[in-house]
This record gives structure tokens, sequence and C-alpha cells, in this order.
């Protein structure tokens, strides 16, 4: 009670020093200066206080330039508000965009976020406040009940960090499948009954061998794309990420999102990002209720789930927990400074409580509703020092087992054992032989 109390001081005093600087802000540090792959807009161009490439209509007026506006609430809550560079002219007026994205670290390299706004029907359905009027009060950009569906998450990734943001893939997925493709006018392809699509050999990456069938999965021409997030809810949300030399944006794209059935059996995929209620079994639908892009259906070969993480996990737990009382005291004690120091300077520009409070809970329905929101957050948290993989590591058992495993099978095991441990990772792979 006491501790929450004065958190909403320390709030309300962090906040009254940022809002002193509205107008511009420097972008958090790992933004600055660098390109990032956006899924869904295409590469992003960041210098230290503006971004490029984020491209919309409004109006018939493109806006692609934008600059860091408000950044208060970013430690907090993951807010970070952009402005329109190019203003949108309708008759007389004049209207500015307002962005807030509510990012959440992935990795170092890696970030998903959710842009928190209602869709604007004259703003081509993008979720930004379009305004006249300037606003420097976060929570009338930021509305997080008409923020944008879980499956619906967009991605960033570094550029020329691209290989330090694979994750592993979701167990749904893992496995080596046959499969059927069926496009988005009805056509049915790839009937052949023996199709690759194949995980095991790397769980981080997926890859397709289209000799038997020529349609790219993934929208990779290469055959080949890394895991790079994933979101569960009622169904399994994997974002993949193709790292071909080119993409033409048309037939091949650089991320594209799954949803997947919990039985791994039946997928739909589109590229850049999910949509809307993207079952596994339907099409993904535009906002004109046309189909897009594919549905698959799989037949494992085999599959190679992660087993039991006990003694890893228990042994970060420790840690995480010696490291959280450190950090807790530490955290009280700048804390404790921090409200001495604002309580003595006078100016203190009130943010309403409920505010802060709504946003607490609503990540707790959040992470209620989705276990891999949390897991996303502990790989967040820098205190831990936790790699972004250990919860999903293996124990340090290194037990092969192999039942009836067919040669390519085999040669794919080795080729799993090899390349998990150059990366410095124990390793236990179980096979289930379905066929
Ligand atoms: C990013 O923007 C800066 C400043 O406008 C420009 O100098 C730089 O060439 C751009 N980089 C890329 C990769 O577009
Ligand atoms: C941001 O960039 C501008 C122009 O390049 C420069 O004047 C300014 O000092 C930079 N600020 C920071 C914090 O790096
Ligand atoms: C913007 O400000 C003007 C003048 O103060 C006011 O008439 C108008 O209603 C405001 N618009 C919005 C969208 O708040
Ligand atoms: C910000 O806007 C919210 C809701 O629109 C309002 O409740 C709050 O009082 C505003 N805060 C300030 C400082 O204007
Ligand atoms: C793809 O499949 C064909 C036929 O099954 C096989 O000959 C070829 O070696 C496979 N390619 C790769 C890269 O596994
Ligand atoms: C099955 O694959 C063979 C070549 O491996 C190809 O000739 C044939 O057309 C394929 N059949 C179907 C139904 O895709
Ligand atoms: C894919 O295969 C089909 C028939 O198997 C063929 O008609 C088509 O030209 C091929 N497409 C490409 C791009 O190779
Ligand atoms: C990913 O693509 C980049 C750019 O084409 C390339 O430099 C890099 O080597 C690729 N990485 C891997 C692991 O293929
Ligand atoms: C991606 O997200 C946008 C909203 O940012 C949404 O309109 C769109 O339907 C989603 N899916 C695809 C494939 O574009
Ligand atoms: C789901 O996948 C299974 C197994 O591949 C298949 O038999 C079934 O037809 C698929 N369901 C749909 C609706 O595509």
């Amino acid at each position: 009670m006491c501790i929450n109390f004065l958190m909403i001081g320390i709030v309300q005093c962090l906040f009254s020093s940022f809002q002193t600087a509205a107008g511009t802000c420097i972008l958090p540090s790992m933004f600055r200066n660098s390109v990032w792959h956006d899924s869904t807009k295409g590469d992003l161009n960041f210098t230290n206080s503006t971004m490029s490439g984020w491209q919309m209509t409004a109006y018939s007026q493109s806006v692609s330039q934008w600059e860091c506006f408000i950044d208060s609430a970013y430690e907090s809550n993951g807010y970070l508000i952009f402005k329109s560079l190019q203003k949108v002219e309708f008759g007389d007026v004049t209207f500015t965009g307002y962005m807030c994205m509510q990012l959440t670290k992935v990795t170092d390299y890696s970030y998903y976020y959710y842009l928190l706004y209602t869709q604007q029907r004259n703003a081509a359905e993008e979720r930004i406040l379009y305004s006249e009027n300037a606003t420097s009060n976060y929570s009338t950009i930021c509305n997080t009940v008409s923020k944008e569906p879980l499956e619906q998450f967009h991605m960033l990734i570094k550029s020329g960090y691209e290989w330090e943001a694979r994750q592993y893939c979701p167990t749904p997925i893992l496995g080596n499948f046959d499969y059927t493709y069926t496009g988005s006018d009805g056509n049915v392809y790839c009937q052949n009954s023996s199709d690759q699509w194949r995980v095991c050999s790397d769980r981080q990456t997926m890859t397709f061998n289209y000799t038997t069938c020529n349609k790219t999965i993934a929208y990779s021409k290469g055959g080949q794309v890394w895991c790079v997030g994933t979101i569960s809810s009622s169904y399994t949300f994997v974002m993949v990420y193709n790292n071909d030399s080119s993409v033409d944006g048309s037939t091949t794209y650089r991320f594209t999102c799954f949803s997947i059935s919990s039985d791994g059996l039946n997928a739909s995929m589109v590229p850049k990002n999910c949509t809307e209620n993207q079952i596994p079994t339907t099409f993904a639908k535009r906002h004109d209720g046309q189909n897009m892009g594919a549905k698959l259906a799989m037949t494992p070969y085999l599959t190679c789930p992660f087993t039991s993480a006990t003694s890893k996990v228990e042994n970060v737990n420790v840690g995480a927990v010696v490291g959280g009382i450190l950090g807790g005291v530490i955290l009280i004690v700048v804390i404790v400074g921090l409200y001495m120091f604002c309580k003595r300077s006078s100016t203190v520009i009130q943010i309403s409580g409920n505010e802060a409070r709504g946003s607490v809970a609503d990540d707790k329905v959040d992470s209620a509703r989705n276990p891999q929101i949390e897991r996303f957050r502990v790989k967040e948290d820098k205190m831990f020092n936790l790699s972004p993989r250990d919860d999903l590591m293996p124990t340090s058992n290194h037990i092969i087992q192999k039942n009836h495993v067919p040669n390519n099978e085999r040669n794919s095991a080795k080729q799993s054992v090899e390349s998990l441990s150059v990366n410095d990772y124990d390793e236990q792979f179980s096979h289930r032989v379905i066929m």
C-alpha cells in the first residue's frame, strides 16, 4: 500500500520533470541512429529524435516522417509517442498525426509493439490520432481500451542483428511435416506426401524444400525463415523473419505471421503481421472481407518438442530471486532518494492515479490471457540478466532418444546437436516418431 502510494508519487514526480521538456524527445538509446525492420511497414530509419519509413495515408496525403514526441511513459508502460512531421490538410484544417507505440522487448535487438488507438476511417484504418490541436497528454493519444488485438502484434528487428533476434519456434510447430497448401483462390497445392517443412534440425529455423512443390511458404524464395516471436492465446501466433538477400513486397516478404492450432496440424499464414481473429483453419481476412495469405494442413513425420526444463530453470530462479532482492533494495533507495528530491522541487503536474492503475490492470489482463507475454517480460528484465532463451532451455541432460528414425531424420538430428552446441546450448533431443 505504502509502496504503491510512493510509486504513484514518484511517477508523478518523474512525469512532471519530463513534462517540462515536452515537445520533442530523444529516442531510447537502442533506436538512435539505426535502421530497424518493421514487420508491417518495412525499414524504419531512426536518428536520435526522428523516425522515417512508417508510411501511411490520411485524407489521401502521405505521411512517413515522424519525431519522438513523448517518452515519459516509456520506462513504465513501454509507450513511445511519435508526432508526424508532415501535416495533413483537410478543408481549412491542418492535422498532425500522433502515434502511440506500446513496445515490449524480446531481445536487445528485437521488440514487438501494438498501436494504441482506435482505427481511423479517414486514415486508411490506421490507429493514429489526427488532431488539429496540440496535445501533450499521453493518455489522450494512447488509448489502451482500443489497442490492437494480441494476435496483431508487430515486430521490429534491428538491421545487422537479425541473427541475434532468433527465438525457438513454439511447441506446436516443433516437428518435421508434410503439408498441403491452399491458396486464397481456393486451389490446393503440394498434395504429394513427400513435402518437407522442417523445424527439428534447428528449432529456431523453419526450412522448406521446394523440390516437390514450388509454392513458397512464409514468402521466402530461399526456403528458410527464423522464428522471432510468439504470442499464444487461443492459438499460437508466430512471427518468422526471412533473411533472403532481397524481397519484392508482393510475392516475397521479410516477415510472415502464422496462426497455428495447438495440435500443430493446421496453420494460416499472412505476410507482415497476423490479423484480428486469425484462425488456423480459415483464411485471414482483409478489411473488405477478402481472403489473404494461405492455409496449410500439416502431417508430422516427427515431432521434437523440448522436454523437461527443470534444472536450468531452477538455477535461473535462484539467481532471479537474489537479483530481485538486491535490485529491490537498490530500487527502494533510489525511489526514496528521488521522492525526497522531487518533494522539495515545487512544480508537480498531476497525472491521474487512475491512469497509472489502469495500465497496471491492463498488463495483468494481458498476462493472464497470455502466458507468453509474461515470458517476454522476463526476457526484458535486464536486472535478472537472463539470456533471452533461458526459459526455453532444455535440461543439461544429453540424452538423445531415437526411435526408428529414418536416415534423413538421423542426419537432421545430428545437425541439430551440432548447431545447438555451437550456440553453447545444452541439448536434450527427444523424438516421437509419428510415421
Ligand atoms: C537515415 O536517415 C539519415 C538522416 O536523414 C540519413 O543520413 C541516412 O542516410 C538514412 N539511412 C538509411 C539507411 O536510409
Ligand atoms: C541529436 O542529433 C542532433 C543533430 O545531429 C545533435 O545536434 C544533437 O546533439 C543530438 N543529440 C543527442 C542527445 O545525441
Ligand atoms: C481544437 O481547438 C479549437 C479552438 O480552441 C476548438 O474549437 C476545437 O474544438 C478543438 N478541436 C478538438 C478536436 O479538440
Ligand atoms: C489527460 O487526459 C485524461 C483523459 O483524457 C484526463 O483524465 C487527464 O486529466 C488529463 N491529464 C492532464 C494533465 O491534462
Ligand atoms: C529436397 O528434396 C529433394 C527430393 O526429395 C532432395 O533430393 C534434396 O536433396 C532436398 N534438398 C534439401 C536441401 O534438403
Ligand atoms: C508430385 O511430385 C512429382 C515430382 O516429385 C510431380 O511430378 C507431381 O506433379 C507432383 N504431384 C502433385 C499432385 O503435386
Ligand atoms: C511450379 O510448378 C508448377 C507445376 O508443378 C509449374 O506449372 C509452375 O511453372 C512452377 N512455378 C515456378 C515459379 O517454378
Ligand atoms: C542475413 O542477411 C544479411 C543481408 O543480406 C547477410 O549479410 C547475412 O549474412 C545473412 N545472415 C545469415 C545468417 O544468413
Ligand atoms: C497487419 O496489421 C494491420 C494493422 O496495423 C492490419 O490492418 C492488417 O490487417 C494486418 N495484417 C496484414 C496481413 O496486413
Ligand atoms: C487440418 O489439418 C488436418 C491434418 O493435416 C487436415 O486433415 C484437415 O483437413 C485440416 N483442416 C482444415 C479445415 O484445413
